[in-house]
């Protein structure tokens, strides 16, 4: 059997951002109190939206985030910073815009990197994670395919940050932001499995029916490269923040 990695199901998506959110918050405040800083490892896609809405809330609310330092988990290849579709854009017009975060604090994988640089770019990418201590905390979403990061089905357990082909089911997800799926980079620098699972403590997080057979198949299967996320039946403190949507497949009892 697959070991521990029990889901907590929420009746919302809210109260599941709300949760997690609450609990980053918490390390974010103890840290602060250490003289200490937090490492967060930061996803994103729609499934983090809400939390990183409830996180600038919580700012506003009058916690600082000066002690806080973030690494993303990927971004397209051939993507400037400014393109609409980067995940630096979508970083900081859902987050970092609106939280007191030192920019150089701020780690978001280059899509510019020219292919000679790229070997180089991304060890660097590791040191930078752990010279700033590691990753506290890693949140995630799945893909429909059940990939987590850009860690497609596949993917080796023991890889570092690395460049990644995107899957054909990531790029058909992605066709609609794009504009149409000529349209999706085919390449990404992702966080590979392994630098996931260094991280101190993981929380996935899967809302919404569309979402509901993959969870199952991620909780029930074996450790398997076909389904990425079940490396995490590997991690002593991984979860899965679900609502009632994604858990609808799971067995009762
Ligand atoms: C995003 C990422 C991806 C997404 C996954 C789910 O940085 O690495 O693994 O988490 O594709 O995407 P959404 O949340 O849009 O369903």
């Amino acid at each position: 059997m697959p070991a521990t990695l029990t889901p907590q199901v929420f009746p919302s998506a809210e109260d599941a951002s709300a949760a997690l959110a609450n609990e980053i918050g918490n390390l974010v405040r103890i840290r602060a109190s250490e003289n200490r800083s937090v490492v967060l490892g930061l996803a994103t896609g729609s499934t983090p939206i809400r939390l990183y809405s409830e996180l600038a809330q919580l700012h506003r609310m009058g916690l600082s985030f000066a002690n806080v330092i973030t690494f993303n988990l990927d971004e397209y290849l051939g993507l400037e910073r400014s393109h609409a579709e980067s995940y630096w854009q979508f970083m900081h017009f859902r987050l970092f815009d609106h939280i007191d975060i030192p920019p150089e604090n701020i780690h978001i994988p280059d899509g510019t990197i020219a292919d000679e640089d790229l070997a180089p770019y991304c060890a660097g990418y590791e040191t930078a994670i752990c010279e700033a201590g590691g990753i506290d905390l890693q949140v995630l979403g799945i893909g429909h395919n059940g990939h987590i990061g850009f860690n497609e089905p596949g993917s080796p357990p023991d890889v570092t940050t690395h460049v990644t082909s995107l899957n054909e089911i990531t790029i058909r997800d992605a066709a609609r932001a794009f504009g149409g799926a000529e349209f999706v980079p085919t390449r990404a620098i992702t966080m590979g499995v392994r630098t996931i699972l260094d991280a101190r403590r993981v929380v996935l997080m899967a809302f919404g029916t569309s979402k509901a057979q993959i969870v199952s198949e991620a909780l029930t299967s074996e450790v398997t490269a076909d389904l990425p996320a079940t490396y995490l039946h590997n991690h002593q403190d991984a979860t899965f923040y679900l609502d009632a949507e994604a858990a609808s497949m799971l067995s009762q009892g």
